[in-house]
Formats: C-alpha cells, structure tokens, sequence
C-alpha cells in the first residue's frame, strides 16, 4: 500500500496541523522521560532523536505507516535477494558484500562463495601493494558511487591508514583535476585504480586514457603493474589493457559499492583485517534492521522520521553536520545516497506521486558550518532540521580541542532548540529547531562501516514508505545524452535546431 493509501495519512496530516504549537521546550518540561523514550542505540551508533519535532504520538502513527506500507516485509525482500530493482529487474544485495562467509543456505550461498572468493583476492591484492614500497601513490580514477565512498572512508580512517602511500581521487572530467594530480606524480611510483561499475561512464574512461597515455609518455610499460580495475564489465577493462582486474555483480548499486571491490582503495589504506572490521559493523546494523522491532530500530525511526519531516512538516531539507573533520566528505557520499536513490517523482510502478521524495542534503564539517551558514539555520525563515554527528574519543592528543569540539556541537543543539527570547529584534531566537544528534564512541572501520549502514537502511525505509524504487537513477541519462550530442556539435560548430540560448552558448565557448 502507498503511503498517502494508508490509514495513518490523514491523521497525521491532522497530527502535523496540531503540531503548529509544538514546543520542544515544553515537551521537555511535560515529559521527564523524553530524552529516554527517543533515545536508540543501535549496533555502535548512539542515537538522541529527542530534539526533534515528534512526540509518541507522531512516533505511534508513523510505526503504523510503517506497518502498512509494508517497510518490514520490503526489508525481507530485499535481505531474501528479490528482485526490487524493478526497473532494472535486479536484486539489491549490498548487503551481501558484508555477510559473513558460509552463513546462508539456500540460493544465496552461491553468490556469497564468490562474494568472498572476489574479497580474498582483493585482500590479498591490497596487501601485496601495501608491501610494495616502490608503489607511494594510489590513484583512484572513478566517479559517483566509484569515488565518493572509498575517498570518503579513506578520509574517515586516515588514523588507520599505512604511513608512506598517498591516496588521489579523480572524479572530475575536468582535465585540471587529473593534470594537478599527475603533477606531483611519477610513474614508476604510481598505482591507477580505474573504478567504474559500468566501465561506460564518460568522465571515468577519458581519465583512464589520459592516464594510461601519461604512464606510457613517462616511459611506463608495465600496464598489468600500474593499472587495476574494479568494474562488473572486466571485458571492457581488458580491452584497455587493463589485465588486473576485481569485479563485483550487477546486484551491487554505484552509491553502495563501498563494500566491493570499489573499496580497494581502504582496503590498502587501513589493510585487510581493517576492511574485514568495517564489513562487520556493517553486518552489525544490517543485523538490527532486521531483527529489532521497528518501534526500536534505528534506521526505522529515521527513516519515518525523513518522511515526517518531508510530507508533513514539510521541511525540505536536512544539514549533515559531521563534528569531526575526517568525516568532511561524508555529506557528499550522504547526497549522492539519499538523492539518487529518493530523488524519484513516480512510484515503483511508475505512476506519478502526489507527495514529495528526497529532501535536499547538505553540510559541512563542525565547527567550519557555524562560522558559514550557520546563521541561517538558527535565524533564518526555514526550518532546517539537523543531523549533528560526534565521536566521543579523539584519536589525537592535543590538549583541549576535542572537549571544545564537543562542548560546540552539543552547544549548537540545544542553542537550535532553547533560542534566546530575552532579547528583541536582531538578537532574538525563535529557537524550538530540531535536530537528531548521532553519537560514536569512537571512529574506527567498524563504526563507519555501522554508521554508513544505518544511513543506507534510513534510505531504504524511506523509500518503502514512499513506494518509490530506491535503486535506479533514470534522472541522469538524459544529461549524458545530450552532454555527447553537444560535444559532437562543439567540435563539429553545427548549432542548428538548438534553442537560442544554448545555439548562443555553445557559439560563445567555442
Ligand atoms: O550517472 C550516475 C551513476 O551511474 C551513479 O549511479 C554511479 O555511482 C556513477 O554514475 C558511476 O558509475 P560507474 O561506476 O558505472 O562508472
């Protein structure tokens, strides 16, 4: 059943009306337990929903949605290996790439074998070029789901990473990302991770020429050494001479490919057992989100509270707030998750909806954001709710910047929700913003890896609430069409049949 189908709708449009006067303020003076009653924990994620715009009763209607719009019998599904790719006739089995080896029976035990038989030699792969000392560059050329996850996780990790190899990501098809890379770089040190699922995708394989002609123009020969490729398509990687190559299956999304064969990258930045540790806290919140009751599970709750905040407080965005600088990429990989996969206007069926999808996401590092946009989110006319993420133990040893991280990043919450009413016009606060704060202990490869798998299962239940296919991303062929019918026109000057602004464009940048 359809969201907007279900019993719980109307109420809830009607629970949202009522809500006008909701004050976070008061709701924890009513309420002793508040804090309590809207804390989570999950597998190493500590959850405070308290300061959100909810109450029980929202959480009792939402759950009731969930029931109905069938959120756990879609999870089974997709965890049995169904096709729920239906536009593209596909299972959705990321999943699989972190479920421990041998523990499935039935028609799934086979493509966990080779899940496994691929991470081995991955693995070992990975260790081979850790111990390589001639190699003190690794270049990863891919785009989407084939950079924004591994560049973000080498980042997040880099407390874990080998001293004495540099990681570069080049995504862009703008030359002047790969040439400032190549600058720095020689061949013989130098290791081209091509990365693409499709091994199609026009900026990763023009980057791939212009860097296989860089290597040779250097006096390079040694292409199996120099050039590996994590692909589906290994057909098309050989036929650029790329002979080294990973593949992964056709049931693994660009945007949840991390735990493929696309994560070489942190699997030679924070080594073998490092990746095996972020696979399973992974599993770990797989694991809750099928097994905890959806009252108490964690990416239940935040996924219906996404579908709250959209159709019916109608708040169209949400601030990714990671409190902790190596995380500075993870709003980026959160975008590209959310968006591709939620930014859908028909549901699975391909009717059109008459309710809203994908908030827009967006962010910043803490502290960075308060000093930039901040402003706007404590004073400005919309209402942005926010997703504050901390960890708890630094891994430095710098005397006072990680209490006066945490003192910021619990200071803006409560700064969002209290406001300052004792002072009028410019200094006033309307305050009562709500946020989500989102807690680790520390970061490690295993709480990444639960962290970033609590925020594909949100998605997930998101998306089953909107009966949308979360899977499939047709909002970004036409662009790829008409990007090489202008090229063709850029080269060749014919403008004709073109609207004027763009005849005028392509006249003007030729
Ligand atoms: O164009 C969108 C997209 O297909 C993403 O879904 C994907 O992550 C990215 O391009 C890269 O695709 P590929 O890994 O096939 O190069």
């Amino acid at each position: 059943m359809r969201c907007d189908q279900t019993s719980a709708w109307a109420p809830l449009q009607q629970h949202a009306q009522a809500f006008r006067g909701f004050d976070l303020r008061h709701a924890f003076a009513a309420d002793a337990d508040r804090a309590a009653a809207l804390s989570q924990s999950a597998p190493y994620v500590f959850a405070d929903l308290s300061k959100n715009h909810v109450d029980a009763a929202t959480e009792a209607l939402l759950q009731e949605m969930a029931q109905q719009t069938g959120v756990a019998a879609q999870r089974d599904a997709m965890f049995r290996g169904e096709h729920i790719n239906v536009s593209e006739d596909r299972a959705v089995m990321h999943w699989l790439l972190r479920q421990p080896a041998g523990s499935l029976q039935g028609e799934l035990a086979a493509p966990l074998a080779q899940v496994h038989e691929t991470l081995s030699a991955m693995l070992a792969y990975a260790e081979q070029v850790r111990a390589d000392e001639q190699i003190t560059d690794v270049v990863n050329i891919g785009i989407g789901g084939s950079d924004l996850g591994p560049q973000m996780a080498v980042l997040a990790l880099q407390d874990f990473a080998l001293a004495g190899k540099r990681f570069h990501f080049v995504s862009n098809v703008d030359g002047h990302e790969l040439a400032g890379v190549l600058k720095g770089l020689k061949a013989e040190h130098t290791l081209f991770l091509v990365a693409s699922k499709t091994f199609t995708t026009q900026e990763t394989m023009t980057n791939a020429h212009s860097a296989l002609q860089w290597f040779k123009a250097q006096g390079g020969h040694d292409v199996a050494r120099h050039f590996a490729a994590l692909t589906t398509n290994v057909q098309a990687a050989a036929a650029l001479g790329i002979r080294t190559t990973f593949g992964f299956w056709d049931w693994v999304g660009g945007r949840y490919s991390l735990w493929s064969a696309i994560g070489l990258p942190v699997a030679m930045a924070i080594g073998a057992a490092g990746f095996k540790d972020l696979l399973a806290g992974a599993h770990a919140m797989d694991q809750h989100f099928q097994a905890a009751p959806l009252a108490h599970n964690l990416p239940v709750r935040l996924g219906l509270l996404d579908v709250w905040y959209r159709n019916f407080m109608h708040y169209t965005s949400r601030s990714i707030a990671p409190y902790h600088s190596a995380l500075r990429r993870l709003p980026a990989y959160l975008q590209q998750l959310e968006m591709e996969s939620n930014g859908k206007r028909v549901d699975r069926h391909g009717q059109a909806l008459t309710y809203g999808t994908s908030p827009v996401l967006w962010g910043e590092p803490g502290t960075n954001g308060q000093h930039a946009y901040f402003q706007m989110l404590h004073q400005g006319t919309d209402i942005v709710p926010m997703e504050f993420m901390a960890v708890k133990k630094p891994t430095h040893s710098l005397k006072d910047h990680h209490e006066l991280l945490l003192a910021n990043v619990i200071a803006q919450a409560q700064a969002l929700m209290l406001g300052q009413d004792d002072a009028g016009g410019h200094r006033h606060f309307t305050g009562n913003r709500p946020s989500t704060f989102l807690l680790l202990d520390e970061l490690t490869p295993a709480s990444l890896g639960a962290l970033i798998a609590l925020q594909e299962h949100r998605v997930f239940v998101s998306g089953a609430v909107w009966g949308i296919n979360s899977f499939d991303q047709w909002g970004v062929e036409l662009g790829k069409v008409l990007a090489k019918d202008i090229h063709a026109r850029l080269v060749s000057g014919d403008a004709s049949g073109l609207d004027a602004s763009t005849a005028s464009l392509l006249n003007r940048v030729r």
